[in-house]
């Protein structure tokens, strides 16, 4: 099973406000996003899922929590405990791959088990205090770039 990190990223490293708040909203990099995660499970940590309100469609929806009594009304979003768990439930169920969406405190732990990173590099700053983590160029090589008005979305994959 694939296990690909997604995110889009700012200039200066900033994916999001503290208070949930994307501090930006570049159309055309959420179409990216939905093409390229659409049919595939989505793992996300409680505080994303909360920004985002609602399930996104065509996707399983997974949720991590600590918190063993959270629910949510939405039946067809599953929540699981831990992000080994979440992983381990996708194995089971045979997925060819599956999507980590956020945010910072889920893709900090997701990176080592990552096989692929899709980043979207902002060609703007934003303000915001959630930064994606910093990680090792030297474990992970671009194998494609592909350049947008607002965006470049750079395809990393980990050296073997
Ligand atoms: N730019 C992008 O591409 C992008 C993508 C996604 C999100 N974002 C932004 O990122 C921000 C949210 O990121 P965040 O770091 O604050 O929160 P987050 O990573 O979305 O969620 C953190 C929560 O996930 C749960 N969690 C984390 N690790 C866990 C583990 N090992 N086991 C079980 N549960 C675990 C905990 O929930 P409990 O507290 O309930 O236990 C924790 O409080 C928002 O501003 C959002 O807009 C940006």
């Amino acid at each position: 099973m694939k296990i690909s990190i997604i995110v889009a990223i700012a200039k200066n490293g900033v994916i999001g406000k503290t208070n949930g708040e994307m501090p930006w909203h570049v159309k055309e990099e959420f179409q990216h996003f939905r093409k390229t995660t659409f049919g595939y499970p989505v793992l996300m940590g409680r505080k994303t899922f909360e920004t985002l309100g609602k399930p996104l469609k065509g996707r399983q929806n997974i949720i991590v929590t600590r918190n063993q009594s959270y629910s949510v009304i939405f039946t067809e979003v599953l929540i699981l405990h831990s992000l080994d768990e979440a992983v381990d439930y996708c194995r089971m169920k045979n997925e060819k791959q599956i999507f980590i969406i956020g945010g910072g405190e889920i893709y900090r732990q997701a990176i080592s088990l990552a096989d692929e990173m899709i980043i979207s590099v902002m060609k703007f700053e934003a303000e915001g205090e959630v930064k994606f983590p910093h990680f090792s160029k030297n474990l992970w090589k671009v194998v494609s770039t592909e350049d947008h008005e607002q965006f470049e979305i750079f395809r990393y994959q980990r050296i073997k």
